[in-house]
C-alpha cells in the first residue's frame, strides 16, 4: 500500500510517499519539502495569498520529485492524503484540490487528514517509535496542547493555550528582539550566548492547577524589558533576554507535561510540532523524564516542522485501522478544526460550528 501525502496548510509545501502493510509501522519511501520562509521574510510573517500561490507553483514538481526518488510511478499510488485543516483556507485548498483531482484521475481513494494528528503521529517514523498510550505535547506556531492519546483517532484534550501558542511566543518575542521570521530558531540561536537567569520573566499559569497555558503575558513582559534596555541595547543583553524568554517558555511546557503524566498515570511522552525542535526544551524534558523513568519520543528533526510525510503516515495508520478513504472526490477544507472531535472510520464528520468555517 503506497500513500501519497500532501501538506499545504501554511508556509511549507510538503509531499511524501509512505508504504504501509496491513500491520506494523509504516515506512517513509521519499519526501520533499519547499519552505516559503525566504518569501515571507520580507513581510515579517506569512502572507496568506502569497502562500497559496506558491503552493500552486510547488506541489506538482514536488510530487514528481518524490515519485522519482522513490522509484515509483503514478500507477503505484494506492491512496492520496492531504491536510484538510486546520490552517489557511486558500493554502489548504491547494493541497485538497491537487489530492482530489489526482485521486479522481487515478481512481484511488482520498483522505483528508487533521494537521495536528499528523504532527502527533510523526514520531512513529523515527528510529525510536513510541507505543500507545502516551501524552502528546503539541507545540507549533498555532497550537499548544496536551493530549492523552490512546490510539489512532482516540484523542482527549487535557489542556491548551488560552491565548498565544508557544511558537507564537517565540516568534513575537524574537520580533521584539529585532530577530527575523520565523523567530523561534533565531531566538534559540541567540539564547545559546545568554544566561537565562538574568531577567526574571513570568511563568504564566504555572500554578493554575489545570493543564492550560497562557503566553500573552510573557510577550508583554519581554516588550517591557526591551523598552527598558532602550535602543542602545548591547548584544550580550539581547542574548540574556533571549535565553530568559526561552527558559520561561520551556519551564511552563515541561512543568505542565509532568503534571499531565501525574494526572493520567501514563509513562510515555511524544513531543511534536515546530517548537519540538527546540534544543533547550529537549534538554530539560529529557532530564525530567530520566528522573521519573518516563520515555520521551520526538520526530526526526526534519519532520518536526510541517511536512507531507506526517500526513501520509496519519492516513496510513487510519487505513490500517479500517478507514478506506473516500471516493466521491468532493472536498472542502476546515481552517478551524478541533482534533479531539476527529473520529475514526467511517468518515470525518465536522461539528456544526466547524462546518460553516470551511
Ligand atoms: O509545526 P510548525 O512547523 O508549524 C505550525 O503548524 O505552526 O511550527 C512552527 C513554529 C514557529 O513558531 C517556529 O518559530 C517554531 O515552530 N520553531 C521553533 C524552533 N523551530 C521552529 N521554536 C523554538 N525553537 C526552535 N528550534
Ligand atoms: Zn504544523
Amino acid at each position: 500500500m503506497n500513500i501519497l501525502g500532501i501538506e499545504s496548510s501554511c508556509d511549507e509545501t510538503g509531499v511524501a510517499l509512505v508504504q504501509a502493510a496491513a500491520s506494523g509501522i509504516p515506512t517513509l519511501r521519499a519526501h520533499a519539502l519547499h519552505s516559503q520562509v525566504a518569501m515571507h521574510e520580507a513581510y515579517g510573517g506569512v502572507v496568506p495569498e502569497l502562500a497559496s500561490r506558491d503552493h500552486i507553483r510547488r506541489v506538482v514538481p514536488l510530487a514528481r520529485q518524490v515519485l522519482h526518488e522513490a522509484g515509483a510511478s503514478l500507477a503505484d499510488i494506492d491512496l492520496i492524503a492531504y491536510t484538510r485543516g486546520p490552517g489557511l483556507a486558500g493554502a489548504l485548498l491547494v493541497g485538497a484540490g491537487m489530492a482530489c483531482s489526482l485521486a479522481a484521475a487515478l481512481a484511488r481513494p482520498v483522505v483528508g487528514v487533521h494537521h495536528l494528528e499528523g504532527h502527533l503521529l510523526s514520531p512513529f517514523l523515527s528510529a525510536d517509535p513510541p507505543e500507545f498510550p502516551f501524552i502528546a505535547l503539541l507545540v507549533s506556531g498555532g497550537h499548544t496542547q496536551l493530549m492523552r492519546v490512546d490510539d489512532v483517532g482516540c484523542y482527549v484534550l487535557l489542556g491548551e493555550t488560552i491565548d498565544d501558542a508557544a511558537g507564537e511566543a517565540f516568534d513575537k518575542s524574537a520580533k521584539l528582539l529585532g530577530l527575523g521570521y520565523p523567530g523561534g530558531p533565531a531566538l534559540a540561536r541567540l539564547a545559546e550566548f545568554g544566561d537565562a537567569s538574568t531577567f526574571a520573566l513570568p511563568r504564566p499559569l504555572l500554578h493554575s492547577g489545570n493543564l492550560d497555558f497562557s503566553f500573552a503575558g510573557l510577550k508583554t513582559a519581554v516588550r517591557t524589558q526591551v523598552l527598558k534596555l532602550g535602543s542602545n541595547v548591547c548584544e550580550q543583553d539581547r542574548a540574556h533576554l533571549a535565553a530568559s524568554t526561552q527558559q520561561a517558555i520551556v519551564d511552563v511546557l515541561v512543568r505542565k507535561t509532568m503534571q499531565a503524566l501525574r494526572e493520567t498515570g501514563l509513562q510515555r511522552i511524544v513531543v511534536a510540532g515546530g517548537v519540538g525542535a527546540n534544543a533547550r526544551l529537549r534538554e530539560v524534558l529529557n532530564a525530567e523524564c530520566a528522573k521519573r523513568q518516563v520515555r520521551v519520543h520526538y520526530p526526526e528533526l526534519a519532520l518536526c516542522t510541517d511536512n507531507g510525510a506526517m500526513i501520509a503516515l496519519a492516513a496510513a495508520m487510519r487505513w490500517q485501522r479500517g478507514e478506506p478513504g473516500q471516493v466521491d472526490y468532493a472536498f472542502n477544507v476546515l481552517p478551524r478544526w478541533a482534533l479531539a472531535t476527529t473520529p475514526l472510520a467511517p468518515c470525518l464528520t465536522p461539528s456544526p460550528s466547524e462546518r460553516g468555517q470551511g
